[in-house]
């Protein structure tokens, strides 16, 4: 079986021999050049320029003041980064709910001023008029069901959604309306495993998980929480792979008492 280190240029033709071949899809999100560069090189398939960037960047509550503007800057810096992972990019609140025109022409914006390989949109039938729109422009558009952190105003918290029947007929059917519309992978957030999975098996595109269980077809997670940098935020599906809120902290700690003891800079360290 190949591995992920045989496709070069991670491209929606790739996640689809993933998907066919069974080869899980890895993606984290970035939001500078520096995390970007490191997450490319340790072979990451997809960076997301999340409009997580509004909660764990610019220290929002929500994800809702984030603006294209923001969302193309960091996409900029991250794309600098970046050799072999596909970019994808959210598009922000209020960007693409309009209607399909506006949506087209900030998809077409977020493609024409970044080096960015698709966008990402929440929402399912409501949308596929929009995402049918766009990717028949040639842009690949990734879906996002489940949990729409977009919508947080009108479920009232962050608890995972399709948990009763009806939920998850709906959850099921925005799935297929995407792919039908021509979405080229679905990320599925805070959902249970079992229905991920069913949707997973109707799909013939890839479905990425988010607190959505193991049997999708890839995971997705939010960078600095896994690094255990956001430590105010801890759900149970976050994983943490470090603790760099602590290594940082001791490190500073370690660096101030250098400087104000004089062991900083040492005659090596000058010139
Ligand atoms: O904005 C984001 O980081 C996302 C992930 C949670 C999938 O949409």
């Amino acid at each position: 079986m190949s591995t992920q280190k045989d496709f070069k240029k991670i491209t929606t033709k790739a996640l689809q021999v993933c998907k066919e071949q069974k080869i899980k899809i890895s993606a984290l999100t970035a939001y500078d050049f520096i995390t970007a560069k490191i997450l490319d090189k340790a072979g990451i398939d997809i960076i997301l320029v999340g409009d997580s960037l509004s909660n764990v960047f610019l220290g929002n509550d929500t994800t809702l003041p984030v603006t294209m503007d923001e969302m193309i800057y960091h996409t900029k810096a991250v794309a600098k980064g970046v050799e072999r992972a596909m970019i994808v990019v959210d598009m922000p609140f209020m960007s693409y709910q309009t209607n399909p025109d506006e949506a087209f022409r900030n998809a077409g914006r977020i493609m024409k001023e970044t080096p960015a390989g698709a966008v990402k949109m929440e929402g399912g039938i409501r949308i596929a008029e929009t995402v049918r729109k766009i990717t028949e422009a040639g842009i690949p558009v990734m879906g996002h069901i489940g949990l729409l952190p977009q919508s947080i105003h009108s479920y009232g918290s962050y608890e995972a959604r399709g948990k009763d029947p009806s939920e998850a007929k709906i959850i099921t059917e925005d799935a297929l309306a995407l792919e039908q519309a021509g979405a080229f992978a679905i990320v599925i957030e805070k959902t249970p495993a079992k229905l991920a999975k069913s949707i997973s098996a109707k799909l013939k595109v890839p479905l990425i998980g988010i607190g959505a269980g193991a049997y999708c077809d890839g995971q997705i997670l939010v960078t600095p929480d896994m690094l255990g940098l956001n430590v105010d935020f801890r759900p149970r599906f976050v994983r943490y792979y470090s603790n760099l809120a602590e290594e940082i902290e001791s490190a500073v700690k370690k660096y101030i008492s250098d400087v104000k003891s004089g062991k900083f800079p040492t005659e090596k360290e000058s010139y």
